[in-house]
C-alpha cells in the first residue's frame, strides 16, 4: 500500500487552465494538489505564440468561441476578463505589447507567463507533482487518484484540466475525455481546429509550386469569413485566415477564398484603351497579387478571349476561388481540439459536472474553442478561475 495524501482538491494537468485553477483555489486557502505527467508545467504555454505567448485578446467576446452551446462561455468570460489577466501580468512587471487585432504577447518570452503561474501557485501553497502518471481515478465519498508510483491522493473535488488532443508529442492525451466517459458524461465529437488544410490531389499538383507564397485573403464558409493572411504550403493552405476558417470546416465542405479582397485586377484592362492580351493581364494581376501567385493563377484560369464578359468571369474567379480541401494536417499541426466535454453537462458558472458533484472540467477539454489570437488562453484562464472560486 502506497502513501495516502488528502487534499481539498486535486487538479489534473498543469497547463494554462490547471495552473490558474490551482492558484485561485490555493489563494482561497484550499489545500490543492496539481498533478502533471510531463517534467515541467505549461509546456504548451512555452511554445505558444512563437515562444512569446499570445496570452489574451483585448477584444474577447463570446462570438470568438465555437461550441454546441454558444452561450455557455459567457458567464466565465465575464467573471474573468482580459483586463484581469493583464492586471496579473502587470503586477509581475512582465513587459508585453499588442501585436495586431488586440492580440497581446510577451515582449521577452512565454517563460514569463509560466514563471508567473508557478510562482503564484507556490505562494498559494499548491503542491505540484511533476513526472506523475495517473493509473486510475475512482470515487467513494472522495475522488481517489492513484499514480503509477503507487501513491494515492484523495479529495472531495477533482478538476480535469488535461487539455485536448493537439500536438501529441507535447504530451497531449485523450485522458480527460476518457475520464469524462468513465463518469458518464457526454463528449461532443472532437476534431482538429486552427489547423492547416491540405489540397486534394488535383489542386496539390496545380498549386504546390506556390509553397511559401502568402497573400491577404478573405476565407469563408457560409456567412463566416476571416480576412487575414493566407500561406501556400507544400501540401495545402495555412496562415491565420485558413487556421481560423478550418475550425468551421467539415469535410467535404467547400470553402471560398477571395484572393484580392476589395481590389479589382481587370479594371485596367476593361476601362482603358490599353491592349487586352496575356501580357497585359499578367501585369494587372501582378500589380495586386504576389508575382508567383499572379502568374500561376492566370496559367490555371486563362480566359478563352479578352472580351468584357471573359474579364468579368476572370475577376469573379479571383474573388471566389471555391476549393474543397482534401483534409487537415491533423492533431500533429492543430493548435486546438474542437469538441469535447458537452457543456450541457457542466455548470456555466463553476464548470462543475451536473451529474457528478465535485467533478470539474476546465480549459480545452471542454467543448469551447476560441478563434486564433489569444482567445484559447483567455478561455483557459476564465474557466480555470471560475472553477477555482468554487472549490
Ligand atoms: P494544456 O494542453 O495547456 O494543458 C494540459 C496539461 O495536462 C498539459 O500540461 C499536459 O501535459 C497535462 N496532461 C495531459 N494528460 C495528462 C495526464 N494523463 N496526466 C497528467 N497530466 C496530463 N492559444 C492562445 O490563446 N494563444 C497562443 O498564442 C496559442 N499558441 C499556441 C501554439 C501552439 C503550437 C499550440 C499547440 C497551441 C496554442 N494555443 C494558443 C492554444 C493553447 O495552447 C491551448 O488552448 C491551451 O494551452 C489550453 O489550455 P489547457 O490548460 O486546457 O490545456
Amino acid at each position: 500500500m502506497g502513501v495516502i495524501q488528502s487534499f481539498d482538491a486535486i487538479v489534473l494537468g498543469a497547463g494554462a487552465a490547471g495552473l490558474m485553477c490551482a492558484m485561485e483555489a490555493g489563494k482561497r486557502g484550499r489545500r490543492v494538489a496539481l498533478i502533471e505527467h510531463a517534467e515541467r508545467v505549461g509546456k504548451k504555454i512555452l511554445i505558444s505564440g512563437g515562444g512569446r505567448c499570445n496570452f489574451t485578446n483585448l477584444h474577447c467576446r463570446p462570438e470568438n468561441f465555437l461550441s454546441a452551446n454558444p452561450h455557455f462561455c459567457k458567464s466565465a468570460l465575464a467573471r474573468y476578463t482580459p483586463a484581469d489577466f493583464i492586471r496579473l501580468i502587470e503586477k509581475h512587471r512582465i513587459p508585453y505589447h499588442e501585436k495586431t487585432l488586440g492580440q497581446l504577447f510577451c515582449d521577452r518570452s512565454a517563460r514569463d507567463v509560466t514563471a508567473l503561474l508557478e510562482q503564484d501557485c507556490g505562494a498559494a501553497g499548491v503542491t505540484t507533482l511533476l513526472n506523475t502518471r495517473i493509473s486510475g481515478v475512482r470515487r467513494t465519498t472522495d475522488f481517489i487518484v492513484t499514480t503509477t508510483g503507487g501513491a494515492e491522493l484523495r479529495a472531495p473535488a477533482l478538476v480535469v484540466a488535461t487539455g485536448g488532443l493537439s500536438i501529441p508529442k507535447m504530451g497531449a492525451t485523450g485522458f480527460g475525455y476518457q475520464l469524462a466517459r468513465q463518469f458518464g458524461l457526454t463528449i461532443r465529437e472532437c476534431r482538429p481546429a486552427l489547423v492547416p488544410l491540405t489540397f486534394g490531389t488535383q489542386d496539390c499538383r496545380r498549386y504546390a509550386p506556390l509553397a511559401g507564397v502568402s497573400a491577404e485573403v478573405a476565407a469563408s464558409i457560409g456567412k463566416r469569413q476571416f480576412r487575414e493572411k493566407m500561406l501556400f504550403t507544400h501540401r495545402g493552405l495555412s496562415g491565420p485566415a485558413i487556421l481560423q476558417i478550418s475550425s468551421y470546416w467539415n469535410n467535404p465542405q467547400p470553402l471560398a477564398i477571395d484572393l484580392a479582397p476589395g481590389l479589382d485586377a481587370t479594371s485596367v484592362l476593361r476601362d482603358s484603351n490599353a491592349a487586352r492580351n496575356a501580357a497585359a493581364a499578367k501585369s494587372a494581376f501582378r500589380a495586386i497579387l504576389p508575382i508567383r501567385l499572379a502568374d500561376c493563377w492566370l496559367d490555371a484560369h486563362t480566359p478563352p478571349d479578352w472580351t468584357n464578359r471573359s474579364l468579368t468571369s476572370l475577376e469573379r474567379q479571383l474573388h471566389h476561388w471555391e476549393i474543397v480541401p482534401g483534409g487537415t494536417e491533423g492533431y500533429e499541426k492543430a493548435e486546438v481540439t474542437a469538441g469535447g466535454v458537452d457543456t450541457d453537462e457542466l455548470s456555466a458558472k463553476t464548470m462543475e459536472s451536473r451529474r457528478v458533484p465535485g467533478l470539474f472540467f476546465i480549459g480545452e477539454v471542454v467543448d469551447v474553442t476560441g478563434h486564433l489570437g489569444g482567445f484559447n488562453f483567455q478561455w483557459a484562464w476564465a474557466s480555470g478561475y471560475s472553477a477555482g472560486q468554487s472549490l
